[in-house]
């Protein structure tokens, strides 16, 4: 289970006339996710989604608020290297590591995030990359050896539908299997969460509807075993957010807070064409206009 308590997140930003300025980007976010299920954000741009993505996964910080998972607290990671622990030591000058539990509390979840742009390494070959992830992944947990990482990496690939494809570089895949590969690298991990960010946002219409299908299957697929995965992800596309959710969180527009949240009971598999599904788009596409000029033709 995931839970969002109360995150802000504000940012100092520079105007045009070099003053210092504050931006809030998410305020006062409280969320429930449990475990196995599907939830979607959808808001107007920049209204603070990846930023709120990006704090549950623990790569920023709220300025206020916290996110548990499983009852533990996520925090930001440690610093790596050299130039990071510098950074780390600027940030946090003013705050015993101790008390405020930054050293001791330390999370040890399994989220796997798949970004918009750069989800893949362009330098790894297909194969590669899903054998990094695990690399990484069998220096905390369980160790796999070389053989074992590449049988793996091979099981999955063959899941996405990239089986021959192992050894091609990113660049000689379609933007659709690029998806995939990341798909494929977020799953070898056998991560609790996935956390997407608008993953399909760059392919068009129809492999787009193939993907979600694809995802959905996978997501099946966990179910079965011990550990059912929670998905969260953003999107800007009202059907692919209905169509896949179990539940849409709807922000308002800047400073990003929840408008509304509306639970999506259709059982799967579900028809894209169900009037049921059609009325609930209606209904959001109905909020993002009345927020747009305080007036809308759809009931909301
Ligand atoms: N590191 C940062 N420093 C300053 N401001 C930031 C930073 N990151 C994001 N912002 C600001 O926070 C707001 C929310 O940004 P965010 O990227 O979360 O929006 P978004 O909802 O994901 O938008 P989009 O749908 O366009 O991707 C924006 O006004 C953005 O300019
Ligand atoms: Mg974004």
């Amino acid at each position: 289970m995931i839970e969002a308590k109360s995150i802000t997140k504000f940012f100092s930003v520079i105007n045009e006339k070099g003053l210092a300025e504050g931006l809030t980007a998410v305020l006062n976010v409280s969320l429930t996710i449990q475990d196995g299920s599907i939830v979607t954000l959808l808001g107007p741009s920049g209204c603070g989604k990846s930023t709120f993505l990006e704090i549950l996964a623990g790569l920023q910080a709220p300025t206020d608020g916290e996110i548990r998972i499983d009852g533990k607290r996520v925090l930001e990671p440690l610093p790596s290297t050299r130039k990071e622990m510098e950074a780390y030591k600027r940030r946090y000058r003013f705050i015993s590591p101790l008390a405020n539990g930054v050293f001791r509390d330390r999370p040890k979840h399994d989220i796997a995030m798949i970004f918009q742009d750069y989800a893949v390494f362009p330098w790894m070959t297909v194969i590669g990359n899903v054998n990094f992830a695990l690399k990484l992944r069998s220096a905390g947990k369980e160790k796999l050896s070389r053989a074992e990482r590449n049988e793996r990496a091979r099981h999955f690939l063959n899941r996405v539908g990239l089986g021959g494809a192992e050894y091609k570089y990113p660049s000689q895949l379609s933007g659709g299997m690029r998806q995939r590969l990341a798909l494929a690298r977020a799953l070898s991990v056998e991560p609790k969460i996935i956390l997407m960010d608008e993953p399909f946002a760059a392919v068009d219409a129809l492999t787009r509807e193939k993907l979600q299908d694809d995802l959905l299957r996978l997501w099946e697929e966990t179910r079965e075993r011990e550990f059912p995965v929670i998905m969260v992800m953003v999107t800007h596309d009202v059907s692919e957010a209905v169509y896949l959710s179990d539940e849409v969180i709807v922000f308002s527009p800047s400073p990003g807070s929840i408008r509304n949240r509306i639970p999506i009971d259709i059982p799967r598999p579900r028809a894209r064409t169900d009037p049921a599904l059609i009325d609930i788009q209606d209904r959001i596409f109905g909020m993002f206009q009345y927020d747009l000029n305080q007036e809308s033709d759809y009931s909301i």
